[in-house]
């Protein structure tokens, strides 16, 4: 039995009915036992301002001490003007700082995009994993996984399909073996 694994899971929409977030749910439930999945609230985060990076606010001293002990991230967002949602970016940019101090740093992650569109958040993906280099994070390379239509592939119970399912265990079995492969501890 393999060491069980604590991934923060970071949710790049603040919308309450948020596919994004239903998607994050369902693979708490399907993950592999030695993974534990946890929702890491971002959108209450304040905009970024260098001017407090180094006495900044309680929510932010908050965000960055409940990343720092994760043993890995797993990005699930939408796509915004092909791009990373600004709230996730700002998450992101939050716990890079200060400088040298960043607790993504030599993590290791994954990303999942997801749209009703059918490119599945492609780009967003992309800019993210641009990102994620720079912060340090080690993010998986395959499978990558961008989902289509995505509110076919969910229902109002938070169920996914079938198809779905299978595919997205097989992904959360590949980043198991990712995190123990690049883990820090
Ligand atoms: C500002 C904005 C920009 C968007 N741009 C894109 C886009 O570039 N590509 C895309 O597939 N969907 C785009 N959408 C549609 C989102 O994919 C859709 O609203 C999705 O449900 C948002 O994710 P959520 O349900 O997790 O909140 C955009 C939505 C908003 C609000």
């Amino acid at each position: 039995m393999s060491t069980t694994r604590n991934v923060a899971v970071i949710v790049g929409s603040p919308r309450k009915e948020s596919l994004n977030r239903k998607v994050a749910q369902a693979l708490i439930g399907i993950a592999p036992t030695n993974l534990k999945l946890t929702i890491i609230d971002i959108a209450d985060l304040p905009h970024f301002s260098q001017d407090w990076e180094a006495d900044p606010p309680q929510n932010v001293i908050d965000f960055r001490a409940r990343i720092k002990p994760a043993d890995a991230v797993l990005f699930v967002t939408p796509e915004y003007n092909r791009s990373v949602p600004g709230v996730l970016k700002n998450a992101i940019d939050i716990a890079s700082r200060p400088y040298g101090e960043g607790v993504w740093l030599g993590k290791p992650g994954a990303i999942i995009s997801a749209s009703p569109g059918p490119t599945g958040g492609f780009g967003a993906a992309h800019h993210l994993r641009q990102v994620a280099a720079a912060v340090g994070l080690a993010i998986l390379p395959q499978p990558e996984v961008y989902l289509g239509g995505v509110d076919k592939l969910i229902d109002d119970a938070g169920k996914l399909d079938e198809r779905s399912e299978k595919f997205l265990g097989k992904f959360l079995a590949a980043f198991a073996q990712w995190i123990d492969r690049n883990a820090q501890t």
